[in-house]
């Protein structure tokens, strides 16, 4: 691995008690670009510009992916990674179905790690800060014939972040626009997926929620998830969530609650969940908790929920699911209980 140092850290210009989300970047990136059917040498620079011509395959076709994962400095001072693995895999998973070469464990895995040891003074001791790194692939030849890329660049940014919303999220169930529909890519972390999303959300925040709930293509009667995260519903004692299909993405921090949810003894059923079911019992009072799951919003309460000309209150208790969930993944991240299911991988 090639690495280029910064000469002088920029950390002391960062206010890391005022991080936006995604706003600041770290000192150093990895970038490593796939040709002829190898992979470069990795290479670490300063964090910096991307040097191509406006005929740049990705931005006219979209063949690109991403990561969303953080790293953590436990109560002992420690960096460390959570399920590095996983986004691994997975970004794997997206490039397979973009038709995009998969990167290589040690790319991803061991220059992940290096990034880390050198930019680790970004990496907050925090309840709720932590630093947010950005893998990503994408198609780099410069030519806009429509067929493959020649040539692909994965790269890995990092950005200190706080929240990722203020507070509790008011959703609304859409049932005009769609995200994914079978045999698509919505199980990956396409780029599209989420430029796809900005107009119906923009839609929804016209009319004061925060974020979509999306349903499925063809009927808009099962829940799918909520913007860019997993949901879970808690009705009555039961805590539910829609299982995995091709159209959901297969969220780290969904599998995480699950894993610790049943761990707990909790009621989890991962089976299909339709609108009407939802709506009917946010009506009677059964819907006890609802919430999103993912690396960026970690664990993000809902408060209220719209349907067509409806909207619905849920409760939003202090000692509920979602704040014991989020306190027992704290708790893992943060190195106060022992890590039973060796989630955490220390730089
Ligand atoms: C993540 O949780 O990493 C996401 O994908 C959300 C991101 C689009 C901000």
């Amino acid at each position: 691995m090639k690495i280029t140092t910064v000469t002088k850290s920029k950390i002391d210009q960062i206010d890391f008690d005022n991080l936006p989300f995604g706003k600041y970047f770290t000192d150093h990136m990895l970038v490593c670009h796939h040709e002829n059917g190898a992979w470069s040498e990795p290479e670490i620079l300063p964090y910096g510009e991307l040097k191509s011509t406006y005929a740049l395959h990705a931005l006219h076709y979209g063949q690109a992916a991403f990561e969303g994962m953080k790293a953590y400095r436990n109560q002992s001072g420690e960096v460390q990674l959570f399920r590095p693995e996983k986004n691994w895999e997975r970004l794997n998973r997206s490039a397979e179905r973009l038709y995009m070469p998969e990167v290589p464990r040690e790319v991803f895995l061991d220059g992940l790690n290096k990034l880390i040891e050198l930019d680790a003074a970004w990496v907050p001791q925090d309840e709720v800060k932590s630093l947010y790194i950005r893998p990503f692939l994408f198609s780099s030849s410069e030519f806009i014939a429509a067929r493959p890329s020649e040539r692909y660049t994965f790269a890995i940014i990092c950005s200190p972040v706080g929240p990722y919303y203020a507070g509790a999220v008011k959703v609304k169930i859409e049932d005009t626009y769609t995200r994914a529909a079978s045999g698509g890519i919505g199980y990956t972390k396409a780029a599209g997926n989420y430029g796809g999303a900005f107009y119906p959300t923009a839609k929804a925040i016209q009319e004061g929620y925060n974020q979509v709930i999306w349903t499925d293509h063809a009927n808009h009667e099962l829940i799918e998830e909520s913007g860019t995260m997993n949901i879970m519903l808690r009705i009555g004692d039961k805590m539910i969530t829609p299982p995995l299909t091709d159209r959901i993405l297969a969220g780290i921090t969904r599998d995480s609650i699950l894993t610790l949810l049943r761990d707990w003894g909790a009621d989890v059923e991962e089976r299909p969940i339709t609108v009407t079911e939802v709506i009917a019992a946010a009506r009677n009072g059964e819907l006890m908790e609802a919430f999103g799951m993912g690396t960026a919003a970690v664990v993000s309460v809902i408060e209220q929920i719209g349907f067509k000309n409806e909207r619905f209150d849920i409760p939003t208790p202090t000692d509920g699911m979602a704040s014991k969930i989020r306190a027992g993944l704290n708790d893992i991240r943060l190195g106060r209980v022992e890590d039973r299911f060796n989630w955490m991988t220390k730089v």
